[in-house]
């Protein structure tokens, strides 16, 4: 089978290289070059991904046999790329872009649940910001504050007190820190809990569960500081039991997959649910129509069976017929992360010791923002530079090999959080 990825980050490092264990795999296209662990196993196609000239890659497909596209990142989803490429002879997995709105238009999906009854935190939308902020006065508790689209995790503010909620609204609404996606935004109850993130494989007409990750999504130790796209995460979690997983299944996976369907969409891809397990239950924080990053690492590293059978199996809607097979050690991934992360880093300095991370047998070290540069030499070239991923018996010993090989990898100003997994281990 001839598969094109889309993306080239760590959770596209991730895909790749399950991809390239697949004795189905025949040739590996990447749709953007510039990830030297990518680039090691997959071509790049040479042509513009860019869906107003969506007939190049279109023709690519054609040409070279392309029998399996993957999209990784959420953005090629909100654009449409599945309904592009899509044909009866080649099929992708990805939901489509009416589906994609679950995760680009946070006001779509919280109307989506209300009419499913899917359990979430009470909300309103606005398009103006001065009946967001009337209506901020009228409340006496915490609330949090949502650009509606597309912001890489990064327009959601968390707010203590009503000052910040109204900064909150004048930051997306009145600056436009986040262009056309803060046209509306939402403004929420603020839930109380451990967070967990939930992936279910559809396949249109079969849901299955995968073992659920906990993300890091604060940026120091403690879980203080800003938000960021993700700074470890491991899986599985004790946090979600069985019986939990069955509400969750019940309550609402299932009742998000009938609600598309009476809006006529038929799901397809991964559905990635981030949840807060509050008093009264889980609740869904918000809807991803893709793999998470950094938690695609960590399935990734325990996922013991065919990839591309499996991604097949989904788009084709025949997962009933695949077996899945889980390595039972907890896996931890620690990003390394580069000097100024989540705001701006520096680029282009050397990193060295990767090898001898991988050195104990139970490492992998997912490449996220790395690059070659002219001599050869790797190179930081983004904020999230590494997923140092470590498989052990317990959530302590995977935390700790891997926390052990960050500590073997050199570039300056490089921090990570060696607390991933803490969270549950204090508890306990
Ligand atoms: P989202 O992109 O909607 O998942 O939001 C990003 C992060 O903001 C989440 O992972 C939570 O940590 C936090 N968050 C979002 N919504 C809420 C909420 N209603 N209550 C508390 N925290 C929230
Ligand atoms: N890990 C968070 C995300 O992928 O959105």
């Amino acid at each position: 089978m001839n598969v094109l990825l889309f993306g080239k980050g760590g959770r596209e490092h991730a895909l790749a290289r399950k991809m390239s264990q697949s004795s189905r795999l025949g040739e590996l296209w990447v749709t953007e070059a510039g990830n030297p662990a990518i680039d090691a196993i997959a071509r790049p196609t040479g042509v513009p991904c860019d869906i107003r000239q969506a007939y190049r890659l279109q023709q690519f497909c054609d040409h070279h046999d392309i029998d399996l596209v993957v999209i990784g990142p959420e953005d090629p989803l909100a654009d449409g790329w599945v309904d592009v490429l899509a044909t009866p002879t080649r099929v992708v997995f990805g939901p489509p872009k009416e589906a994609a709105q679950l995760e680009a238009s946070k006001a779509w999906a919280k109307q989506l649940m209300r009419q499913a009854a899917v359990p979430t935190a009470e909300s309103r939308a606005f398009t103006n910001a001065e009946a967001a902020r009337a209506y901020i006065e009228t409340r006496d508790e915490p609330v949090v504050v949502k650009a509606s689209g597309l912001a890489k995790g990064k327009g959601v503010v968390v707010c203590g007190t009503q000052d910040q909620a109204f900064a909150a609204i004048d930051r997306i609404m009145v600056d436009r820190e986040f262009g056309e996606a803060g046209d509306t935004i939402i403004v929420e109850e603020k839930l109380e809990g451990q967070e967990a993130s939930v992936f279910a494989l559809v396949d249109g007409r079969n849901i299955w569960l995968l073992d659920c990750c906990q993300d890091h999504k604060q940026l120091h130790e403690g879980d203080r500081g800003p938000n960021t796209g993700g700074m470890g995460a491991y899986c599985p979690t004790p946090v979600i039991d069985e019986e939990m997983l069955g509400v969750i299944q019940r309550d609402i996976i299932m009742p998000t997959i009938d609600g598309l369907r009476r809006e006529g969409i038929e799901y397809r891809g991964v559905l990635y649910v981030g949840l807060m397990l509050t008093y009264a239950g889980p609740k869904v924080l918000e809807y991803n129509v893709r793999f998470g990053d950094p938690e695609c690492q960590v399935l990734m590293a325990r996922m013991d069976c065919d990839l591309v059978e499996i991604l097949w199996a989904t788009a084709t809607g025949c997962l009933d017929t695949c077996d899945m097979d889980t390595d039972q050690r907890v896996a931890c991934c620690v990003v390394m992360a580069a000097g100024g992360y989540p705001g701006l880093c520096e680029k282009g300095l050397p990193i060295t010791g990767i090898e001898d991370a991988e050195a104990d047998g139970s490492t992998v070290v997912y490449y996220a923002g790395v690059a070659r540069d002219k001599a050869g030499q790797l190179v930081t070239a983004g904020g999230r530079v590494l997923g140092v991923t470590s498989l052990g018996a317990t959530l302590a010993e995977a935390r700790d090999r891997a926390n052990a090989a960050c500590e073997k990898i050199h570039f300056e100003n490089a921090h990570w959080r060696r607390d991933i997994g803490d969270r549950v281990l204090v508890n306990r």
